[in-house]
């Protein structure tokens, strides 16, 4: 009978009863799957070259993006609007890579217990956002958004944002010396609130 036959060579039957031989090369097979999709990327200059328009975040808008990823903001807003029609037509124009060249790391999330973000720059007024975030349910009362009324009360850590900066440069923003050497003095004094909502008055701006 042929299934007594031993297979010899690397036949299908050899690799399929050799669990170790199946591990290696599914690792092959993975391993260049994963460098034919992800190393292009790199080089592709529209996911590594900001779009037009997209500026490295100011001191205060950056120690506002602090605040969104130490309160775990991302953890129920995406910044990422896909392109499909029921997403740009609620959203606006769908994410591109070029727009987060300069964050590190980048908030497009998953999770989406609240709307997007990606574009939410500029849709509501400061005034809106500080009632907002002090408590939601003030200005939308079916929210379920937690209230952050400590962010009125916090200063900016001032001290901590040339470093801040100079981390960035390091990693590729291109933030010239004298920002560095005024970023103290551009936050001195401001609340948590106030920069949380210059990050957000920001978002997206770039394509809109
Ligand atoms: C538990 C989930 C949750 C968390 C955490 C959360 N949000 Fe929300 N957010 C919501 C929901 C739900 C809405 C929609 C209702 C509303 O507008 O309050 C919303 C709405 C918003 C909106 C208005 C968006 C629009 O287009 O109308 C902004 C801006 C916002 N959130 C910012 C933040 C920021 C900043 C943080 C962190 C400091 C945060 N959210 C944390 C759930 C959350």
């Amino acid at each position: 009978m042929a299934n007594d036959t031993k297979p010899t060579g690397l036949t299908h039957e050899r690799i399929e009863t050799n669990n170790f031989l199946m591990i290696v090369l599914i690792l092959i097979v993975l391993l260049f799957g994963g460098l034919v999709e992800i190393v292009p990327l790199f080089f592709q200059k529209s996911t590594t070259e900001p779009v037009k328009g997209v500026k490295p975040y100011t001191a205060l808008q950056l120690a506002g993006r602090d605040v969104y990823v130490r309160e775990g903001c991302y953890n129920c807003h995406s910044q990422m609007i896909r392109p499909f029609r029921a997403e740009t037509l609620r959203y606006g124009h769908y994410s591109v890579a070029g727009e987060s060249v300069y964050d590190h790391p980048f908030q497009w999330g998953s999770k989406r217990t609240g709307p997007d973000l990606a574009r939410v720059g500029g849709k509501y007024s400061d005034e809106w956002h500080r009632i907002h975030l002090i408590n939601p349910r003030d200005v939308v009362p079916e929210s379920n958004m937690p209230a952050y009324p400590w962010l009125e009360k916090t200063l900016v850590d001032a001290q901590s944002m040339p470093n801040h900066l100079k981390a960035l440069r390091a990693v590729g923003v291109p933030y010239t010396d004298e920002e560095i050497s005024k970023a103290s003095a551009d936050v001195q004094g401001k609340t948590e609130l106030e920069a949380t909502i210059a990050y957000l008055q920001v978002l997206g701006l770039a394509i809109k």
